[in-house]
C-alpha cells in the first residue's frame, strides 16, 4: 500500500511527479511522458500557469473555440469558447446566424450589487444589539476606508451594511450583511477583506462596549465571507421574432413550433427533471463563456442555480411568450464576473479572448455571457422539438468515435462522408471502419 506523503508541496515538480507515477500509475515512464506533452515549450507560460495553483504537474487543456455572428445590441460579436462538449460551439453558432437576421440579441443588466456577510454569535439583548449597531455602522465604514478608496475611485464600493437577526432560524446567530459595487472586478478579494475588517471592529467594538453585559461583550465570530448568491446582479437577454419567422424545420410549422417551445419552456419551468437538464444546456454556453474570459465558473454554476430556485422550487431560466404574433425568448439569471484583476491580466489567452470581446467591462460581459447562455438553450430546445438531440450531436461526436478506434485521417474523411447519411452510432462506427479495413 502507498504510505502517506508529507512535504509534498516543498518537492519540486520533477519530484513530484516521480512520487505520484511511482505511486499511482501502472506505467512510470508513459505517465511521466504524457505528463510532460502537456508542458508549455515557452517556460514563461508554463510558469505562470505552474504558480496559479499547488502542486502543479502539467496543464489539463481544453479546445478553444469561436461563434461568431453574435449581433449583440446592433454590435457583432465573435465569442470565444472553451469547451470539450462537441456540440455547443456548433449550436451557439447556428442560433447567433439564426437571430442575426431577426434583429439580434437585445440585453440589459438589471443590477450589479453583491453580497457579504459577517457570520456572528452573540448571546443577549436584540434591542441592544441593535442600538449598538447604530453606533458601530459608521465605525465599520471609517475602519474600512483604506480598503475602499481605490474601489470608490472606480466608482464602486460598500453600499451598505445592515443588522441582521437570524435566532429564530439558529441560536444567537446574528449577521452584518453587507452590499458592495465592485465595478470590473469581481470583487472577491476586496469584499472579503472588508468583511474580515468589519469582523476585527465587531469584535474590538462590542468587548468594550459600556451597555453590554460581560456575556454580551463576548461576540463571536463564526465567519466573514463573501455571497456568491447574487440575486440583485442580474442581467437579461432576449430575442424576438414575428411567429411566422420562426421556421426552424421543414416538417413543423413556424406557429406550431413557436408553441413547442413555449410547451418546452413551461414543462422547464414546474418539473425539476427537466429544469436541470434545461438549465445544464443554458450553462454549457455561459460556462465556456466565463472560462474563456478567466472568470470563476464555480462561482457563477452556485450563484445561478440558487438562483434558479429562489421561488422555492428549481425551475427555468428562460422564458417564452408569443404576444400580438411576436415570439419573444428570454433568459433573467445572475452573474458576477470581473474584466480586470484575477486571470483577466494574467493569462495571455484570457487577455487575447477580452480583446476579441472588444475588452468588456463587466457589465458588457454580463451581457455577452447572458447571450451564450440564450442561445444554448434556443439551439437546445429547438432541436429537442423538431429533430431531436441525438442527431446532431452525434454528428458532432463523430470524430471523438473515430479518434477513440484510432481512425486515420483518409478513414475519419471517407466515415464522416458516409454519415452524413446515415445514423452515427458508436456501434456503426465501429462497423463502418472495420468494413473499410477489410
Ligand atoms: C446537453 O449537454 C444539453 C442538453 O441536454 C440541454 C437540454 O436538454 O436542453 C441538450
Amino acid at each position: 500500500m502507498t504510505e502517506p506523503i508529507s512535504g509534498f508541496s516543498k518537492l519540486t515538480k520533477e519530484e513530484k511527479i516521480d512520487w505520484i507515477t511511482s505511486n499511482y500509475t501502472q506505467n512510470k515512464e508513459q505517465s511521466i511522458k504524457i505528463l510532460q506533452t502537456y508542458w508549455n515549450q515557452n517556460s514563461n507560460i508554463q510558469q505562470l500557469h505552474d504558480e496559479f495553483i499547488e502542486n502543479t504537474l502539467t496543464n489539463l487543456y481544453l479546445p478553444l473555440g469561436i461563434a461568431p455572428n453574435f449581433l449583440i445590441n446592433n454590435k457583432l460579436f465573435a465569442i470565444p469558447m472553451a469547451i470539450e462538449e462537441s456540440s455547443v460551439i456548433a449550436a451557439a453558432s447556428k442560433a447567433a446566424k439564426f437571430w442575426l437576421n431577426r434583429g439580434g440579441f437585445k440585453t440589459e443588466v438589471l443590477g450589479t450589487e453583491k453580497v457579504g456577510q459577517v457570520h456572528f454569535l452573540f448571546k443577549g439583548n436584540f434591542e441592544k444589539l441593535s442600538s449598538f449597531f447604530t453606533s458601530l455602522k459608521p465605525k465599520l465604514l471609517a475602519e474600512s476606508t483604506s480598503l475602499t478608496t481605490s474601489m470608490e475611485k472606480r466608482g464602486g464600493g460598500i453600499s451598505d451594511i445592515v443588522l441582521k437577526n437570524k435566532t429564530a432560524e439558529l441560536k444567537n446567530y446574528y449577521q452584518l450583511h453587507a452590499t458592495f459595487q465592485t465595478k470590473d472586478a469581481m470583487g472577491a478579494n476586496f469584499i472579503n477583506s472588508c468583511l474580515e475588517q468589519f469582523a476585527a471592529t465587531l469584535k474590538r467594538e462590542t468587548a468594550a462596549y459600556d451597555g453590554f453585559s460581560d456575556e454580551e461583550k463576548n461576540v463571536e465570530v463564526i465567519m466573514s465571507i463573501l455571497s456568491n448568491y447574487v440575486p440583485n446582479c442580474t442581467v437579461r437577454a432576449q430575442v424576438s421574432c414575428p411567429v411566422e419567422e420562426l421556421q426552424l424545420s421543414a416538417d413543423l410549422s413556424p406557429q406550431h413550433t413557436a408553441e413547442k417551445i413555449i410547451q418546452a419552456i413551461k414543462i422547464a419551468q414546474i418539473e425539476p427533471y427537466r429544469a436541470v437538464t434545461h438549465n445544464k444546456g443554458i450553462m454549457n454556453g455561459i460556462d465556456a463563456v466565463v472560462l474563456a474570459t478567466g472568470n470563476d465558473f464555480r462561482a457563477v454554476e452556485a450563484g445561478v442555480h440558487a438562483y434558479a430556485c429562489r421561488n422555492g422550487q428549481y425551475s427555468s431560466l428562460t422564458h417564452a411568450e408569443i404576444e400580438n404574433g411576436i415570439f419573444t425568448f428570454w433568459i433573467e439569471l445572475p452573474l458576477a464576473l470581473g474584466t480586470v484583476g484575477g486571470l483577466t491580466n494574467l493569462h495571455p489567452l484570457v487577455k487575447l479572448n477580452l480583446e476579441i470581446l472588444q475588452n468588456p467591462s463587466a457589465e458588457e460581459l454580463m451581457q455577452i455571457i447572458a447571450v451564450a447562455g440564450l442561445a444554448q438553450n434556443f439551439a437546445a430546445v429547438s432541436s429537442l422539438v423538431t429533430t431531436g438531440i441525438q442527431k446532431g450531436h452525434m454528428k458532432m461526436h463523430l470524430l471523438n468515435i473515430l479518434n477513440q478506434l484510432g481512425a486515420s485521417d483518409l478513414e475519419k474523411g471517407k466515415l464522416v462522408t458516409h454519415f452524413r447519411t446515415n445514423i452515427v452510432t458508436h456501434h456503426e462506427v465501429e462497423l463502418q471502419l472495420n468494413a473499410l479495413r477489410k
